[in-house]
């Protein structure tokens, strides 16, 4: 059997041929356009662990943790259940924390509940940080992180720290002051929602999900926390729900920040709020 006829068999599976297709490219240790060209066998163990991903598929697993990798930018990160899978949208939060810092280089910046690293890794392959602190309340997350960094070692400039801790309790009493930019996709998710996702998401840890009864608890404590470690000028940006960005621009307010701003995702959704620190 040629492994596009193999893509063909599970593409309903897979919920589609595209999936399905990147699924044997990777059992089979080949491209997808080599696969799409038709003229590759597959072997019979491609074929059972093909049936055995369908299976696990077809029991929920998200597609990024059965094929182990996914690439966020132009990093290819490790995804697995001690992580979220990072998701597109998160790409467009690097793109404004590197908006917000500005084009020189030297900066100082933390990405708070990291997961994957895929924020923390992005800004250090900038070449604009000469320090990037990545921080997780959960080890295995970080360990993940650790994995990631490593994968991608040769993009990363300038130097990552990785610690453990609840929000800017895992940061040094060092870097007070020094931030010129606090980046962080927390959990935003209110509690009594979470049972409600998508099967394959709650394959995803709750830690990473579950906001608190409002979604906005951890939203709250890094932007009360964060004036402590900016430097004057420096920034915050957070992806947020499409509902807590009036509210956010508040309290943050209400803070002290100035320059408040809640931008739109690709799909017109506003999911991400900055603010600076003039203090
Ligand atoms: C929505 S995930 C984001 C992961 C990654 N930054 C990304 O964008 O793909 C939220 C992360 O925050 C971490 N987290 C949850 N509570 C935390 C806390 N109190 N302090 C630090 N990290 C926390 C979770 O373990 C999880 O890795």
């Amino acid at each position: 059997m040629k492994l596009i006829d193999l893509a063909r068999r599970h593409a309903r599976n897979f919920g589609g041929m595209t999936p399905a297709i990147w699924v044997v490219a990777e059992l089979a240790e080949t491209s997808y356009e080599r696969v799409v060209a038709g003229s590759q066998d597959a072997s019979r163990d491609v074929v059972a662990k093909a049936a055995e991903l369908a299976k696990r598929y077809q029991g929920g697993e998200p597609l990024q943790y059965l094929l182990g990798h996914w690439s966020f930018r132009e990093l290819d990160l490790v995804t697995d259940v001690r992580a979220l899978i990072p998701r597109p949208e998160t790409e467009m939060l690097v793109d404004i924390a590197l908006e917000l810092v500005g084009k020189s280089v030297g900066y100082v910046a933390a990405d708070l509940g990291t997961g994957t690293g895929a924020i923390g890794i992005s800004l250090a392959a900038s070449g604009r940080f000469s320090l990037v602190y990545m921080t997780d309340a959960s080890a295995e997350a970080l360990s993940l992180a650790a994995q990631n960094v490593q994968r991608n070692i040769r993009v990363v400039k300038g130097a990552v720290f990785l610690s453990r801790g609840s929000w800017f309790a895992a940061l040094p009493d060092s870097a007070k002051g020094r931030l010129d930019l606090v980046a962080s996709n927390p959990p935003y998710i209110p509690s009594a929602a979470v049972s409600g996702l998508d099967e394959r998401v709650l394959y995803e840890p709750r830690s990473a999900l579950d906001g608190g009864p409002s979604g906005m608890n951890c939203l709250f404590q890094i932007l009360s926390g964060a004036p402590d470690y900016l430097r004057r000028g420096g920034s915050v940006v957070l992806e947020i729900g499409e509902e807590q960005g009036e509210v956010l621009a508040e309290v943050a307010t209400s803070f002290g920040y100035e320059r408040t701003s809640v931008r739109p995702d690709q799909a017109g959704r506003p999911r991400f709020f900055s603010a600076r620190w003039m203090g």
